[in-house]
């Protein structure tokens, strides 16, 4: 799979440009919010769990020394809180181009707080993109990170402001706190 997936998700993703859809954010999304939308609800999806296992060569490091970014992995009976976004179609390209450092969309069964769902999309990395980093322990993460930035700052902060907005949204997830434990520490 090419680092670049923008036109991979151009082609086999299209929507109707009249189409609003719910797009579930666990990452960056929560708190970067430089897309237009038309509301947002906390909600969370079950069997996944957040990851610092991406590599970063365009936000929050270089192809060189890549940072460490979130994806989602497959654990059957964990629940990963983030944010749902209501959008139009067309922010897809704009989301396409900023997630295009090996994510793909795929179709995401949301849960909101009042107990409804909705089917929207998220982005995913897995394993066999070129920016794979994969598994690694919480302090060698937060090492990681440490040592790396990018054109949309430091990995750091990435990780920081992540954990500042999932405690604003009530979301505890341990990984993320663990390195943060870790990052303030270093
Ligand atoms: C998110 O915040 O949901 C997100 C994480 C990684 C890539 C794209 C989006």
């Amino acid at each position: 799979m090419s680092t670049n997936t923008f036109e991979q998700n151009q082609r086999q993703c299209p929507l109707d440009e009249d189409d609003q859809i719910w797009l579930f954010g666990y990452g960056s999304l929560i708190y970067l919010t430089d897309f237009p939308f038309l509301e947002s609800r906390p909600a969370s999806i079950r069997d996944w769990s957040r990851r610092f296992w991406q590599g970063s060569h365009d936000h929050r490091g270089t192809i060189d020394n890549p940072g460490r970014v979130v994806t989602l992995i497959e654990d059957e009976g964990a629940v990963c809180g983030g944010l749902a976004y209501r959008v139009e179609a067309t922010v897809f390209k704009q989301l396409d181009e900023r997630e295009k450092n090996g994510y793909l969309r795929v179709s995401a069964e949301m849960t909101f707080d009042d107990g409804s769902h909705a089917t929207g999309l998220t982005y995913l990395a897995t394993a066999g993109n070129e920016a794979w980093l994969g598994e690694a322990s919480e302090i060698e993460i937060a090492r990681h990170i440490c040592a790396a930035s990018g054109p949309s700052g430091s990995n750091s902060d990435y990780l920081l402001e992540l954990a500042v907005a999932l405690r604003e949204l009530n979301l505890h997830d341990q990984h993320v706190f663990e390195i943060e434990k870790h990052i303030l520490k270093l």
